[in-house]
C-alpha cells in the first residue's frame, strides 16, 4: 500500500471500444468528489511521449455517458518501451524506448498516480510507471473480451448487439433468396463476439479461431438444412478462425504497430468455396469497424461505471498495480500483471459452445449428423422431417 495521491492521470489506450467515455466520466466524477485532480492524457501514451496532458473538470466529463469512442483520443501504436520513431531507407523500422519522455511529463504534471483503460497490451505498458513506484490502476476495455483476469470487459456487449442485429437482418434476405449468409465479426483470436452473437442471432454455423473448421461440414450443415427445406443457413466467422490444417487470413500488415497482424477476409473465402462448391448462392458481409463504434449498450454503461468508480476507490484505498475486474458477477481487482498471460480465449467446452451444439449449431469441426439422427430416434415425433 502507499500513499493516497492528490492529482491523477487518466488515459484510454489502445483501439477504442464504446464505454471508454462512461468509465472517463465515473473515474472523473469520483475523484473530484473525493477532492483529487484529475489531468486527462490525449491519445494513450503517445499523450505521455508528446507532453498532452489536459485537466478534468466535471464539465467535461458531463454529458458523456452515452457518447461512443473517447474523448481523450486514442494509439494502439504508442508503447513507451517500444516506440516507433521512423523508418530506415530500406523499411525497417526504427524502435526507441522513449520512457524518460512519459517521466517528464508525469513530473511537469505532478501526477501522482495513473488510472490506463486497455487491454492486455496498454497493461502491459504501465509496466514500467508501475515498477518506478507510480500507482498505477488498470480498467479492461476491449470488444474482443479477450482479457485475462476479468470476465468481461466493457465494450464487449455493445460489439455482440451490433453482430446480433447485422444476423437478424442478413436472415430476412438470405430466407427471401435462399442463400447462405456470412457474418464477418471481429475478436482477434478469440471468438467471444461470434460466439455470443452467433448464438443470440441463431447462427446455424459459429466459427472461431479455437475450433479449427473443415469446410466440408459447413457445406454438410447447408446441405442437410436445404434437405430439410430451410432456404437459408446463417454463418457467423470470427476474423480469427481458420480451416483446419490452414492459416489465419490476413488482411493487412502494419510493422509499426505492437500488434501488426490485421485479421480479416475470412468470410469472402467461404463464401466464395461455398458458391464454388455447392448449389447454393452465398454472400458474405464483413462488420469491421461498425462493431467498435458507436453508443454503448445499457450493460456497457453501467459496467464502465461500476469500472471507473472502482478504479478511483482503488487509489483512494491507497492500492497500487490492480487491474479492476469484473469476478463471479461482482466488481473486483486483480494484480495488474495477471493480463500479460496473453489473450484470454474461449475454451472449447464453454457452456456457450455446448448449448450451441445442443441448438443444432456446427463448429464446423464435426458433422451434427449424429446428433440430428439420435434426436430422430428419442423425439415424441421425431425433430426432423
Ligand atoms: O482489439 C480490438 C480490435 O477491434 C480487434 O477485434 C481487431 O482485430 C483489431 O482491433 C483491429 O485493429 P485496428 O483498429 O488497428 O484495425
Amino acid at each position: 500500500m502507499t500513499s493516497i495521491p492528490r492529482r491523477i492521470g487518466v488515459l484510454t489506450g489502445g483501439g477504442d471500444c464504446p464505454g471508454l467515455n462512461a468509465v472517463l466520466r465515473s473515474v472523473t466524477k469520483h475523484a473530484i468528489q473525493s477532492g483529487l485532480d484529475v489531468h486527462g492524457i490525449e491519445d494513450g501514451f503517445l499523450g505521455l511521449i508528446e507532453n498532452r496532458v489536459r485537466e478534468l473538470r466535471y464539465d467535461d466529463v458531463s454529458g458523456i455517458l452515452k457518447l461512443g469512442g473517447t474523448i481523450l483520443g486514442t494509439s494502439n501504436k504508442a508503447n513507451p518501451s517500444r516506440f516507433a520513431t521512423g523508418q530506415t531507407e530500406d523499411g525497417k523500422v526504427i524502435w526507441e524506448d522513449v520512457t524518460a519522455n512519459c517521466f517528464d511529463t508525469i513530473e511537469e504534471h505532478g501526477l501522482e498516480a495513473l488510472v490506463v483503460l486497455g487491454g492486455d497490451g496498454t497493461m502491459a505498458c504501465a509496466q514500467p510507471f508501475a515498477a518506478a513506484g507510480i500507482p498505477v490502476i488498470g480498467v479492461p476495455k476491449t470488444i474482443d473480451n479477450d482479457v485475462h483476469g476479468t470476465e468481461l470487459t466493457f465494450g464487449f456487449q455493445s460489439a455482440v448487439e451490433v453482430a446480433t442485429e447485422a444476423l437478424d437482418r442478413v436472415h430476412t434476405t438470405a430466407e427471401s433468396h435462399g442463400r447462405a449468409l456470412i457474418v464477418e465479426v471481429m475478436g482477434r483470436n478469440a471468438g467471444w463476439i461470434a460466439l455470443h452473437a452467433g448464438i443470440a442471432g441463431g447462427a446455424d454455423v459459429v466459427l472461431i479461431p479455437e475450433i479449427p473448421f473443415k469446410l466440408e461440414h459447413v457445406l454438410e450443415q447447408i446441405e442437410w438444412r436445404t434437405s430439410i427445406g430451410r432456404r437459408s443457413t446463417i454463418i457467423c466467422v470470427a476474423e480469427g478462425a481458420c480451416m483446419e490444417g490452414g492459416e489465419q487470413v490476413v488482411h493487412a500488415l502494419d510493422p509499426t504497430s505492437p500488434d501488426p497482424v490485421k485479421l480479416g477476409g475470412i468470410g469472402e473465402q467461404i463464401a466464395h468455396e461455398i458458391d464454388a462448391r455447392s448449389e447454393v448462392e452465398a454472400r458474405a458481409v464483413t462488420l469491421g469497424h461498425v462493431q467498435r463504434g458507436g453508443s454503448p449498450v445499457a450493460d456497457d454503461r453501467v459496467l464502465g461505471t461500476l469500472f471507473g468508480a472502482h478504479a478511483t476507490h482503488l487509489l483512494l484505498e491507497g492500492a497500487s498495480n490492480r487491474m479492476v475486474a469484473w469476478r463471479g458477477g461482482a466488481v473486483g481487482d486483480v494484480d495488474i500483471t495477471v493480463p500479460g498471460q496473453g489473450q484470454r480465449t474461449v475454451p472449447i467446452d464453454d457452456p456457450h459452445v455446448l448449448a450451441a451444439r445442443s441448438c443444432y449449431t456446427t463448429f464446423g469441426d464435426d458433422v451434427p449428423r449424429k446428433l440430428r439422427e439420435e434426436a430422430r430416434g428419442r423425439g415424441p415425433r421425431g425433430l426432423l422431417r
